[in-house]
Protein backbone atom coordinates (compact mmCIF):
# COMPACT_ATOMS: atom_id res chain seq x y z
CA UNK A 1 0.00 0.00 0.00
CA UNK A 2 1.26 3.44 -0.68
CA UNK A 3 1.53 6.14 1.78
CA UNK A 4 -0.85 9.15 1.31
CA UNK A 5 0.86 11.91 -0.28
CA UNK A 6 1.95 15.44 1.80
CA UNK A 7 -0.23 17.83 -0.19
CA UNK A 8 0.81 21.65 -0.48
CA UNK A 9 -0.22 24.67 -2.79
CA UNK A 10 2.77 24.84 -4.80
CA UNK A 11 6.38 22.56 -4.83
CA UNK A 12 9.25 24.66 -6.09
CA UNK A 13 11.82 22.69 -7.68
CA UNK A 14 15.27 24.42 -7.12
CA UNK A 15 16.64 26.23 -4.05
CA UNK A 16 18.79 29.27 -6.31
CA UNK A 17 18.41 32.48 -6.71
CA UNK A 18 14.53 32.00 -8.16
CA UNK A 19 13.17 29.62 -6.35
CA UNK A 20 13.96 30.67 -2.78
CA UNK A 21 12.83 34.10 -4.01
CA UNK A 22 9.46 32.81 -5.46
CA UNK A 23 9.14 30.53 -2.51
CA UNK A 24 9.23 33.18 0.07
CA UNK A 25 6.77 35.40 -1.74
CA UNK A 26 4.14 32.99 -2.61
CA UNK A 27 4.35 31.88 1.45
CA UNK A 28 4.12 35.20 2.38
CA UNK A 29 1.05 35.62 0.11
CA UNK A 30 -0.39 32.85 1.69
CA UNK A 31 0.12 29.46 -0.25
CA UNK A 32 1.58 26.40 1.80
CA UNK A 33 4.67 25.95 -0.44
CA UNK A 34 7.71 23.25 -0.52
CA UNK A 35 10.49 24.11 -1.57
CA UNK A 36 13.30 20.92 -2.58
CA UNK A 37 17.01 20.97 -3.54
CA UNK A 38 18.69 18.24 -4.61
CA UNK A 39 22.04 19.93 -3.73
CA UNK A 40 23.42 19.58 -0.18
CA UNK A 41 23.98 23.30 0.11
CA UNK A 42 21.26 26.04 -0.51
CA UNK A 43 22.36 28.55 -3.55
CA UNK A 44 25.27 28.03 -4.40
CA UNK A 45 25.66 30.23 -7.74
CA UNK A 46 24.57 33.08 -5.26
CA UNK A 47 27.07 31.84 -3.07
CA UNK A 48 30.32 32.68 -5.72
CA UNK A 49 28.50 35.12 -7.60
CA UNK A 50 30.04 38.28 -7.90
CA UNK A 51 33.50 37.28 -6.93
CA UNK A 52 31.71 36.11 -3.21
CA UNK A 53 30.19 39.29 -2.88
CA UNK A 54 26.64 39.13 -5.47
CA UNK A 55 26.22 42.18 -7.94
CA UNK A 56 22.54 41.17 -6.81
CA UNK A 57 21.22 44.16 -9.25
CA UNK A 58 21.80 46.48 -11.71
CA UNK A 59 20.56 50.48 -11.28
CA UNK A 60 20.88 50.69 -14.99
CA UNK A 61 18.41 48.05 -15.37
CA UNK A 62 15.66 49.86 -18.59
CA UNK A 63 12.42 47.24 -17.84
CA UNK A 64 11.05 49.33 -20.63
CA UNK A 65 13.89 48.42 -23.22
CA UNK A 66 15.09 44.66 -21.96
CA UNK A 67 16.54 44.17 -25.20
CA UNK A 68 19.18 46.65 -24.27
CA UNK A 69 20.56 43.94 -21.30
CA UNK A 70 18.96 40.63 -22.24
CA UNK A 71 19.72 37.58 -25.04
CA UNK A 72 16.52 35.34 -26.05
CA UNK A 73 14.79 34.81 -28.87
CA UNK A 74 12.67 37.44 -27.87
CA UNK A 75 13.99 39.65 -24.76
CA UNK A 76 11.01 41.77 -24.53
CA UNK A 77 9.28 38.66 -22.74
CA UNK A 78 10.61 39.93 -19.51
CA UNK A 79 9.28 43.09 -20.09
CA UNK A 80 6.27 42.76 -17.80
CA UNK A 81 7.85 40.68 -14.52
CA UNK A 82 10.45 43.37 -14.81
CA UNK A 83 8.58 46.34 -14.85
CA UNK A 84 6.22 45.01 -11.89
CA UNK A 85 9.29 44.18 -9.87
CA UNK A 86 12.64 46.36 -10.38
CA UNK A 87 15.86 46.96 -9.43
CA UNK A 88 14.25 49.77 -6.85
CA UNK A 89 11.83 46.90 -5.37
CA UNK A 90 14.89 44.45 -4.41
CA UNK A 91 16.86 47.33 -3.53
CA UNK A 92 14.34 48.04 -1.02
CA UNK A 93 13.88 44.16 0.32
CA UNK A 94 18.35 44.33 0.88
CA UNK A 95 17.55 47.56 2.62
CA UNK A 96 15.21 46.79 4.80
CA UNK A 97 17.14 43.61 5.37
CA UNK A 98 20.03 45.83 6.74
CA UNK A 99 22.43 44.49 4.20
CA UNK A 100 25.32 46.72 3.31
CA UNK A 101 25.97 47.36 -0.97
CA UNK A 102 28.03 49.73 -3.22
CA UNK A 103 27.91 50.44 -6.56
CA UNK A 104 30.67 49.20 -8.36
CA UNK A 105 30.83 50.96 -12.05
CA UNK A 106 27.99 50.49 -14.75
CA UNK A 107 24.56 50.41 -12.15
CA UNK A 108 26.17 47.03 -10.74
CA UNK A 109 25.38 46.80 -6.86
CA UNK A 110 27.19 44.65 -4.95
CA UNK A 111 27.59 43.66 -1.22
CA UNK A 112 29.70 45.01 0.99
CA UNK A 113 30.26 41.92 2.77
CA UNK A 114 29.77 38.65 1.35
CA UNK A 115 26.81 37.07 -0.53
CA UNK A 116 25.87 34.75 2.62
CA UNK A 117 24.52 37.98 3.66
CA UNK A 118 22.24 37.65 0.28
CA UNK A 119 21.32 34.08 1.04
CA UNK A 120 20.30 34.63 4.50
CA UNK A 121 18.17 36.73 3.44
CA UNK A 122 16.16 34.96 1.34
CA UNK A 123 15.99 31.97 3.78
CA UNK A 124 14.79 34.59 6.21
CA UNK A 125 11.99 35.29 3.61
CA UNK A 126 11.30 31.56 3.37
CA UNK A 127 11.08 31.46 7.15
CA UNK A 128 8.26 34.45 6.70
CA UNK A 129 6.23 32.77 4.50
CA UNK A 130 6.59 29.56 6.76
CA UNK A 131 7.76 27.66 3.58
CA UNK A 132 8.72 23.82 3.66
CA UNK A 133 12.19 23.50 2.60
CA UNK A 134 13.77 19.96 2.04
CA UNK A 135 17.32 19.77 0.90
CA UNK A 136 19.17 17.91 -0.04
CA UNK A 137 15.94 16.10 -1.75
CA UNK A 138 15.83 14.85 -5.64
CA UNK A 139 13.37 14.33 -7.52
CA UNK A 140 12.29 10.93 -9.32
CA UNK A 141 9.63 11.59 -11.23
CA UNK A 142 6.61 13.71 -11.84
CA UNK A 143 3.11 13.37 -12.96
CA UNK A 144 -0.02 15.24 -13.36
CA UNK A 145 -3.15 13.71 -13.38
CA UNK A 146 -5.70 16.27 -14.81
CA UNK A 147 -6.01 18.35 -11.49
CA UNK A 148 -2.26 18.07 -9.26
CA UNK A 149 1.04 17.27 -9.74
CA UNK A 150 2.40 14.18 -8.01
CA UNK A 151 6.00 14.11 -7.17
CA UNK A 152 8.25 10.97 -6.21
CA UNK A 153 10.90 12.52 -4.18
CA UNK A 154 13.73 11.20 -1.92
CA UNK A 155 11.15 12.30 1.29
CA UNK A 156 8.23 10.61 -0.43
CA UNK A 157 5.18 11.44 -2.54
CA UNK A 158 3.99 14.97 -2.43
CA UNK A 159 1.04 16.91 -3.93
CA UNK A 160 0.50 20.11 -5.27
CA UNK A 161 -1.93 21.75 -7.58
CA UNK A 162 1.17 24.23 -9.09
CA UNK A 163 4.49 23.37 -9.83
CA UNK A 164 7.38 25.86 -9.94
CA UNK A 165 10.70 24.41 -12.15
CA UNK A 166 13.46 26.68 -10.37
CA UNK A 167 16.17 24.29 -11.71
CA UNK A 168 18.72 27.07 -13.49
CA UNK A 169 21.06 26.42 -16.42
CA UNK A 170 23.76 24.09 -17.20
CA UNK A 171 26.42 26.05 -16.21
CA UNK A 172 28.98 24.65 -13.17
CA UNK A 173 27.75 21.50 -12.83
CA UNK A 174 29.81 20.69 -9.79
CA UNK A 175 27.90 22.50 -7.58
CA UNK A 176 24.13 20.98 -8.66
CA UNK A 177 23.12 22.66 -12.47
CA UNK A 178 21.41 19.94 -14.22
CA UNK A 179 19.16 19.26 -17.10
CA UNK A 180 15.52 18.94 -15.08
CA UNK A 181 14.03 21.70 -16.05
CA UNK A 182 14.60 20.99 -19.65
CA UNK A 183 13.77 17.39 -19.54
CA UNK A 184 10.61 18.32 -17.37
CA UNK A 185 9.55 21.07 -20.15
CA UNK A 186 9.43 18.32 -22.76
CA UNK A 187 8.08 15.74 -20.95
CA UNK A 188 5.31 18.32 -21.17
CA UNK A 189 5.70 18.75 -24.60
CA UNK A 190 6.64 22.11 -24.32
CA UNK A 191 9.40 23.40 -26.72
CA UNK A 192 13.00 24.48 -26.09
CA UNK A 193 15.57 27.27 -27.36
CA UNK A 194 18.56 25.26 -28.19
CA UNK A 195 21.48 25.84 -24.86
CA UNK A 196 24.57 26.83 -25.23
CA UNK A 197 26.96 28.31 -22.77
CA UNK A 198 27.30 32.21 -22.22
CA UNK A 199 29.07 34.38 -20.32
CA UNK A 200 32.06 32.18 -21.19
CA UNK A 201 35.73 32.96 -21.45
CA UNK A 202 36.64 32.16 -25.35
CA UNK A 203 39.47 29.75 -26.51
CA UNK A 204 41.99 29.96 -29.59
CA UNK A 205 43.92 26.80 -30.62
CA UNK A 206 46.53 26.63 -33.15
CA UNK A 207 49.23 28.03 -34.63
CA UNK A 208 47.58 31.68 -34.96
CA UNK A 209 47.38 31.54 -31.24
CA UNK A 210 50.70 30.89 -30.17
CA UNK A 211 52.08 34.55 -29.88
CA UNK A 212 49.43 35.60 -27.54
CA UNK A 213 49.71 32.18 -25.20
CA UNK A 214 52.94 34.13 -23.43
CA UNK A 215 50.42 37.07 -22.66
CA UNK A 216 48.19 35.15 -19.91
CA UNK A 217 47.31 37.42 -17.10
CA UNK A 218 47.47 40.65 -18.84
CA UNK A 219 44.43 42.99 -18.95
CA UNK A 220 43.34 46.26 -20.35
CA UNK A 221 40.43 48.02 -20.91
CA UNK A 222 39.09 47.41 -25.18
CA UNK A 223 36.31 48.24 -27.19
CA UNK A 224 34.81 44.38 -28.54
CA UNK A 225 32.81 43.70 -30.94
CA UNK A 226 30.74 40.74 -33.38
CA UNK A 227 28.33 40.75 -35.58
CA UNK A 228 27.54 42.78 -38.22
CA UNK A 229 24.42 45.64 -38.52
CA UNK A 230 21.53 44.67 -36.73
CA UNK A 231 23.30 41.50 -35.08
CA UNK A 232 26.13 43.54 -34.39
CA UNK A 233 27.24 43.74 -30.35
CA UNK A 234 30.01 45.85 -28.91
CA UNK A 235 31.32 46.54 -25.21
CA UNK A 236 33.75 48.61 -23.66
CA UNK A 237 34.85 46.60 -20.53
CA UNK A 238 38.32 45.10 -19.61
CA UNK A 239 40.09 41.89 -21.16
CA UNK A 240 42.26 39.51 -20.09
CA UNK A 241 44.61 37.15 -21.74
CA UNK A 242 44.14 33.68 -20.17
CA UNK A 243 46.55 30.33 -21.26
CA UNK A 244 43.69 29.15 -23.56
CA UNK A 245 42.43 32.37 -24.68
CA UNK A 246 40.52 35.88 -23.82
CA UNK A 247 38.66 36.34 -20.81
CA UNK A 248 37.70 39.08 -18.78
CA UNK A 249 34.09 41.02 -19.02
CA UNK A 250 34.65 42.25 -21.94
CA UNK A 251 34.77 38.63 -23.60
CA UNK A 252 32.33 37.20 -20.93
CA UNK A 253 30.10 39.89 -22.50
CA UNK A 254 30.52 39.47 -26.57
CA UNK A 255 30.40 35.23 -26.16
CA UNK A 256 26.56 36.03 -25.24
CA UNK A 257 26.42 37.04 -28.88
CA UNK A 258 29.44 35.03 -30.68
CA UNK A 259 28.11 32.81 -33.10
CA UNK A 260 30.34 29.91 -33.75
CA UNK A 261 32.35 30.60 -36.77
CA UNK A 262 32.61 33.84 -36.73
CA UNK A 263 35.06 36.23 -35.70
CA UNK A 264 35.03 38.72 -32.99
CA UNK A 265 37.27 42.32 -33.22
CA UNK A 266 38.87 44.11 -30.54
CA UNK A 267 39.83 47.99 -30.39
CA UNK A 268 42.93 47.70 -28.04
CA UNK A 269 43.06 51.15 -28.08
CA UNK A 270 39.34 52.47 -27.87
CA UNK A 271 39.52 56.06 -28.75
CA UNK A 272 43.03 56.64 -29.65
CA UNK A 273 43.57 57.47 -33.44
CA UNK A 274 46.99 54.98 -33.17
CA UNK A 275 47.82 55.97 -36.85
CA UNK A 276 47.91 59.45 -35.72
CA UNK A 277 49.82 58.57 -32.57
CA UNK A 278 52.85 56.68 -34.53
CA UNK A 279 52.96 58.70 -37.54
CA UNK A 280 53.69 62.22 -35.45
CA UNK A 281 56.08 59.79 -33.57
CA UNK A 282 58.32 58.87 -37.04
CA UNK A 283 58.61 62.60 -37.04
CA UNK A 284 60.28 63.28 -33.71
CA UNK A 285 61.10 60.00 -32.39
CA UNK A 286 63.78 57.57 -32.79
CA UNK A 287 62.94 55.13 -30.70
CA UNK A 288 61.95 51.28 -31.28
CA UNK A 289 58.46 51.06 -32.81
CA UNK A 290 57.71 48.49 -30.09
CA UNK A 291 58.70 51.18 -27.57
CA UNK A 292 56.28 54.08 -29.02
CA UNK A 293 53.62 51.56 -28.79
CA UNK A 294 54.29 50.28 -25.24
CA UNK A 295 54.05 54.70 -24.05
CA UNK A 296 49.84 53.28 -25.74
CA UNK A 297 49.92 50.05 -24.00
CA UNK A 298 50.85 47.28 -22.12
CA UNK A 299 54.48 46.46 -22.41
CA UNK A 300 54.20 42.80 -23.07
CA UNK A 301 51.24 43.35 -25.50
CA UNK A 302 53.51 45.69 -27.94
CA UNK A 303 56.25 43.55 -27.69
CA UNK A 304 53.95 40.55 -29.22
CA UNK A 305 52.46 42.91 -31.58
CA UNK A 306 55.28 43.74 -33.18
CA UNK A 307 57.28 40.24 -32.78
CA UNK A 308 57.98 38.19 -36.05
CA UNK A 309 57.14 41.61 -38.09
CA UNK A 310 61.00 43.00 -39.76
CA UNK A 311 59.28 45.93 -41.11
CA UNK A 312 58.82 46.49 -37.20
CA UNK A 313 61.63 45.89 -35.93
CA UNK A 314 63.12 49.06 -36.27
CA UNK A 315 63.16 52.66 -35.01
CA UNK A 316 60.20 54.69 -35.73
CA UNK A 317 61.60 57.26 -38.23
CA UNK A 318 62.87 54.30 -40.07
CA UNK A 319 59.50 52.41 -40.16
CA UNK A 320 57.84 52.78 -43.64
CA UNK A 321 54.24 54.77 -43.60
CA UNK A 322 52.43 51.31 -44.93
CA UNK A 323 53.92 49.18 -41.68
CA UNK A 324 53.19 51.55 -39.60
CA UNK A 325 49.84 52.39 -40.82
CA UNK A 326 49.46 47.96 -40.92
CA UNK A 327 50.24 48.17 -36.86
CA UNK A 328 47.97 50.89 -36.52
CA UNK A 329 44.99 48.91 -38.46
CA UNK A 330 46.37 45.50 -36.51
CA UNK A 331 45.77 47.44 -32.98
CA UNK A 332 42.31 49.18 -33.56
CA UNK A 333 40.43 46.36 -35.56
CA UNK A 334 42.41 43.29 -34.15
CA UNK A 335 40.15 40.44 -35.76
CA UNK A 336 40.24 37.64 -34.41
CA UNK A 337 38.12 33.72 -34.94
CA UNK A 338 37.53 31.57 -31.53
CA UNK A 339 37.82 27.96 -31.83
CA UNK A 340 35.23 27.40 -29.02
CA UNK A 341 34.18 28.60 -25.20
CA UNK A 342 35.64 27.14 -22.04
CA UNK A 343 31.92 25.40 -21.89
CA UNK A 344 29.80 24.90 -19.04
CA UNK A 345 32.55 24.37 -16.55
CA UNK A 346 33.25 28.24 -16.83
CA UNK A 347 30.17 29.77 -17.85
CA UNK A 348 28.29 32.32 -15.49
CA UNK A 349 24.82 31.01 -17.44
CA UNK A 350 23.44 28.73 -19.77
CA UNK A 351 21.73 30.78 -22.90
CA UNK A 352 18.83 29.13 -24.45
CA UNK A 353 15.92 26.67 -22.44
CA UNK A 354 12.36 26.72 -22.39
CA UNK A 355 11.10 28.34 -25.11
CA UNK A 356 8.84 31.79 -23.86
CA UNK A 357 6.13 31.55 -26.91
CA UNK A 358 5.37 28.52 -24.61
CA UNK A 359 4.95 30.96 -20.94
CA UNK A 360 3.11 34.21 -20.27
CA UNK A 361 5.50 36.90 -19.44
CA UNK A 362 2.30 37.86 -16.87
CA UNK A 363 2.90 34.85 -14.93
CA UNK A 364 5.51 32.61 -16.26
CA UNK A 365 2.70 29.65 -16.45
CA UNK A 366 3.36 27.32 -19.29
CA UNK A 367 0.47 26.23 -21.98
CA UNK A 368 0.72 23.13 -19.56
CA UNK A 369 -1.71 24.06 -16.67
CA UNK A 370 -0.03 24.95 -13.28
CA UNK A 371 3.68 24.29 -14.47
CA UNK A 372 5.71 27.52 -14.29
CA UNK A 373 9.12 27.75 -15.40
CA UNK A 374 11.00 31.03 -13.41
CA UNK A 375 14.78 32.35 -13.49
CA UNK A 376 17.73 30.74 -15.79
CA UNK A 377 15.82 27.75 -17.10
CA UNK A 378 13.98 30.32 -19.33
CA UNK A 379 15.55 31.28 -23.06
CA UNK A 380 16.45 34.49 -21.10
CA UNK A 381 20.25 35.60 -20.21
CA UNK A 382 20.82 38.55 -19.20
CA UNK A 383 24.16 40.80 -19.56
CA UNK A 384 26.97 40.76 -16.87
CA UNK A 385 26.73 43.04 -13.98
CA UNK A 386 23.30 41.80 -11.74
CA UNK A 387 20.59 41.92 -14.38
CA UNK A 388 20.63 37.42 -14.50
CA UNK A 389 19.73 37.89 -10.56
CA UNK A 390 17.43 40.74 -11.31
CA UNK A 391 15.58 38.12 -13.93
CA UNK A 392 15.32 35.53 -11.13
CA UNK A 393 13.64 37.97 -8.73
CA UNK A 394 11.53 39.28 -10.96
CA UNK A 395 9.97 36.26 -12.91
CA UNK A 396 9.60 34.28 -9.37
CA UNK A 397 7.78 37.41 -8.04
CA UNK A 398 5.67 37.24 -11.06
CA UNK A 399 5.21 33.52 -10.53
CA UNK A 400 4.33 34.36 -7.03
CA UNK A 401 1.99 36.75 -7.11
CA UNK A 402 -0.01 34.40 -10.34
CA UNK A 403 0.26 31.51 -7.55
CA UNK A 404 -1.07 33.25 -5.10
CA UNK A 405 -4.16 34.83 -7.37
CA UNK A 406 -4.89 31.88 -8.81
CA UNK A 407 -8.27 30.02 -7.96
P1 LIG B 1 20.32 28.69 -9.74
O1 LIG B 1 21.36 28.07 -10.53
O2 LIG B 1 20.60 29.85 -8.86
O3 LIG B 1 19.50 27.65 -8.90
C1 LIG B 1 19.08 26.43 -9.42
C2 LIG B 1 18.93 25.46 -8.26
O4 LIG B 1 18.27 24.30 -8.75
C3 LIG B 1 20.25 25.01 -7.67
O5 LIG B 1 20.25 25.19 -6.27
C4 LIG B 1 20.33 23.54 -8.04
O6 LIG B 1 20.99 22.75 -7.05
C5 LIG B 1 18.88 23.17 -8.18
N1 LIG B 1 18.64 22.02 -9.03
C6 LIG B 1 19.16 21.78 -10.25
N2 LIG B 1 18.73 20.60 -10.70
C7 LIG B 1 17.90 20.08 -9.76
C8 LIG B 1 17.16 18.89 -9.66
N3 LIG B 1 17.22 17.95 -10.62
N4 LIG B 1 16.43 18.68 -8.54
C9 LIG B 1 16.40 19.59 -7.54
N5 LIG B 1 17.09 20.74 -7.58
C10 LIG B 1 17.84 20.99 -8.69
N6 LIG B 1 24.35 36.73 -11.89
C11 LIG B 1 24.21 38.00 -11.46
O7 LIG B 1 23.18 38.61 -11.73
N7 LIG B 1 25.18 38.60 -10.71
C12 LIG B 1 26.35 37.95 -10.39
O8 LIG B 1 27.20 38.49 -9.65
C13 LIG B 1 26.55 36.64 -10.89
N8 LIG B 1 27.72 35.98 -10.68
C14 LIG B 1 27.86 34.69 -11.11
C15 LIG B 1 29.07 34.01 -10.88
C16 LIG B 1 29.22 32.70 -11.29
C17 LIG B 1 30.53 32.01 -11.07
C18 LIG B 1 28.13 32.03 -11.89
C19 LIG B 1 28.24 30.59 -12.28
C20 LIG B 1 26.94 32.70 -12.15
C21 LIG B 1 26.80 34.03 -11.77
N9 LIG B 1 25.62 34.74 -12.02
C22 LIG B 1 25.50 36.03 -11.60
C23 LIG B 1 24.47 34.09 -12.68
C24 LIG B 1 23.44 33.70 -11.60
O9 LIG B 1 24.09 32.97 -10.59
C25 LIG B 1 22.33 32.86 -12.21
O10 LIG B 1 21.82 33.47 -13.36
C26 LIG B 1 21.22 32.66 -11.18
O11 LIG B 1 21.72 31.98 -10.06
C27 LIG B 1 20.06 31.90 -11.79
O12 LIG B 1 19.11 31.68 -10.77
P2 LIG B 1 18.20 30.38 -10.83
O13 LIG B 1 17.50 30.36 -9.53
O14 LIG B 1 17.44 30.34 -12.08
O15 LIG B 1 19.23 29.17 -10.87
Amino acid sequence: MSASPQEFDAVVVGAGAAGLFCAGVAGQLGLRVLLLDHAPKVAEKVRISGGGRCNFTNRDLDPRAPHKHFVGANPNFCRSALSRYTAGDFIALVQRHGIPFHEKHKGQLFGDRSSDDFIQMLLAECGAGGVTHWQPCGVQAVRWDGRAYELDTARGLVRAPRLVVATGGLSIPQIGASDFGYRLAQQFGLQLAPTRPALVPLTFEGEAWAPYAQLAGLALPVRIATGEKKAAAAFDEDLLFTHRGLSGPAVLQISSYWQPGTPIRVDLLPGTDVGQVLAQAKLRSRRLVANELAALLPERLADAWVQGQPALQRPVNEASDKALAALAQSVARWELLPTGTEGYRKAEVTAGGVDTRELSSQTMESRQPGLYFIGEVVDVTGWLGGYNFQWAWASGWACAQAMAAAP
